[in-house]
């Protein structure tokens, strides 16, 4: 019926398997898909965080947390040391049970991870953010929270 979606058959067929530029399409295709997994692995490498334009992108955070010498709770949890502290494990804030039974240690990972998607790190978690995707403002966060962890 749709004869553009199927591979050619019959004599058409046979062309196509016997042309010499056949090989020669494999080939580059193989070289193409390689030379891709090299971009993607490329892209998947920490990207190096910039600790001022951090302190930028934490005032999506500010209306909610605090982070510094002075932190205190908010609507959220002060995220003064963020960066190896256990979740849910502040003593002057009052956290979901999915939050403090998530068993999380918060690395870099995890915490990039979480501002993705809050929701897909800590299901359940009360934190109503929908995500930054933006990979080097979530390693410019990163570099600002650990920048101001004391
Ligand atoms: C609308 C308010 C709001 C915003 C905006 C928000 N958060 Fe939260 N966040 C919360 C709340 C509420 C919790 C506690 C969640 C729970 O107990 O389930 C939380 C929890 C967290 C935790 C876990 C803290 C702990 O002690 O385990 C981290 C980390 C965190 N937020 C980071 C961020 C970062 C980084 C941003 C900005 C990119 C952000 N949040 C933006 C409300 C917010």
């Amino acid at each position: 019926m749709y004869p553009y979606l199927f591979p050619p058959r019959g004599p058409a067929a046979v062309r196509f398997r016997t042309c010499p530029a056949f090989g020669l399409a494999v080939r580059l295709a193989v070289a193409m898909a390689a030379s891709c997994t090299v971009t993607a692995s490329a892209l998947a490498a920490p990207l190096a965080g910039n600790p001022q334009a951090g302190q930028a992108v934490f005032k999506l955070c500010a209306s909610c947390h605090q982070v510094g010498p002075r932190a205190r709770a908010g609507f959220g949890p002060q995220l003064t040391g963020i960066i190896g502290r256990k979740a849910g494990s502040t003593s002057d804030y009052h956290y979901s049970d999915a939050m403090q039974k998530s068993g999380i240690v918060w690395s870099e990972a995890q915490l990039a991870a979480f501002i993705r998607a809050p929701d897909h790190v800590v299901p359940g978690t009360r934190m109503r953010f929908w995500g930054i995707s933006d990979e080097q403002k979530i390693a410019d966060l990163l570099a600002y929270l650990k920048a101001s962890a004391q």
